[in-house]
């Protein structure tokens, strides 16, 4: 056998043996308590249809990268709608939320710049930093007093990133809080916003609900969550927009996403601005199954958001709960170490405005067996 295969099975194996294997499995036709589609918006054909009101295509597909071929008049006109929609000076779209996060951390930070982030970023962020020559230190999940002894001994330009809502946990970041910080050590504050678009400031964002637009560097906004189709931008300055073009490679190096996903963009926005009350239904259903869940004796992480944890420790243990909700018709997904620190495995519970009551009482119910 070549030592390339025999590498590859020596990794599969011990990945086995800590019970953390991975397969794609497909959806089973049970209750979705699993997806990032908050609002249902996944199922709306009028988001995803093009019809006739859509304005002639030239190219179905996008024919090359932004920097060639791949710009259109409707690309950069969509771009300005989610400037405005965003409150910010541009918006510059990406393939993904994690080609912009790449995208970004690889270009901006530089050898003798230092990046600080919570411990609990998404893989994307780490991955971008990686690629950049920047030092780069984490501080403990949402503890600002050790954010700021980081801070205060960073060298160069310092850049601080955080989620608003992080994606394995649902918890926020102390926006405010944050943003005064960083004012203190001149850091530039940059904000994924995957999970909290849809969903707070009516759909804006967190960064939107606290009035904080001009306090943050950068804002990474998705759309393939609340808004049910595909793609991300970056929101921030003229110049930033300036600098991502000439130096993203992850923008630079990539065939743009086709007309037909641009629309779809703008159709969701359109879409959530006339149906508001779907998230007002949601956060309804959050507040009635964080009441619900208060007095379990598990840990339960404090969230707001639609994502609600529960851990269970151990990687048998939470993938056996698992099992046993899928088995009685809910489509819950345990979250396993390493993804998650050794003790914290959980159970990631994602409601959505199309979850009756009926449904989170019983899978409750089912929870508390
Ligand atoms: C916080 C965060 N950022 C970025 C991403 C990547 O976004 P996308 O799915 O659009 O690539 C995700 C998705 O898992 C996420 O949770």
């Amino acid at each position: 056998m070549l030592d390339h295969n025999k590498f590859i099975n020596e990794r599969i194996s011990k990945s086995i043996s800590y019970n953390a294997f991975r397969t794609l499995q497909h959806n089973k036709n049970l209750i979705d308590f699993c997806s990032n589609d908050y609002l249902g918006f996944a199922k709306e054909a009028v988001i995803h249809h093009i019809n006739n009101n859509t304005p002639k295509l030239l190219n179905y597909g996008a024919t090359g990268s932004r920097l060639i071929s791949g710009n259109y008049e409707l690309t950069e006109e969509t771009e300005v709608f989610l400037a405005n929609f965003y409150n910010t000076s541009i918006a510059l779209i990406f393939n993904s939320g994690y080609n912009a996060n790449i995208g970004l951390f690889q270009c901006l930070p530089q050898r003798n710049d230092t990046i600080i982030y919570d411990e609990f970023i998404h893989a994307s962020i780490r991955d971008g930093i990686r690629l950049s020559n920047a030092t780069h230190f984490s501080f403990t999940h949402n503890n600002l007093t050790v954010l700021e002894q980081k801070l205060s001994n960073a060298k160069g330009l310092i850049y601080v990133v955080v989620e608003s809502v992080y994606s394995m946990d649902g918890d926020h970041a102390s926006l405010t809080e944050i943003v005064a910080i960083c004012k203190k050590y001149n850091a530039a504050l940059i904000v994924d916003e995957a999970h909290a678009v849809g969903i707070f400031g009516n759909g804006k964002g967190l960064v939107s609900e606290l009035g904080l637009e001009n306090d943050i560097f950068a804002r990474i906004v998705t759309f393939g969550k609340a808004f049910g189709v595909h793609g991300a931008a970056i929101l921030g300055s003229n110049e930033l927009r300036d600098y991502l073009i000439n130096f993203s490679r992850a923008f630079i190096y990539t065939t743009a996403l086709p007309l037909h996903n641009i629309i779809t963009i703008k159709n969701a926005h359109e879409f959530l601005l006339q149906n508001l009350s779907r998230i007002d239904q949601l956060k309804e259903l959050i507040t009635n199954f964080k009441s619900q869940i208060s007095n379990f004796k598990s840990q339960i992480i404090y969230s707001d958001s639609p994502i609600q944890c529960i851990v269970v420790p151990g990687n048998n243990e939470v993938k056996a709960m698992a099992d046993k909700l899928q088995q009685n018709g809910f489509d819950v997904r345990p979250i396993l170490s390493p993804t998650v620190p050794k003790g914290q495995e959980r159970l990631r519970i994602c409601l959505h405005s199309f979850n009756s009551k009926k449904e989170v009482d019983n899978l409750v119910n089912t929870l508390k067996i």
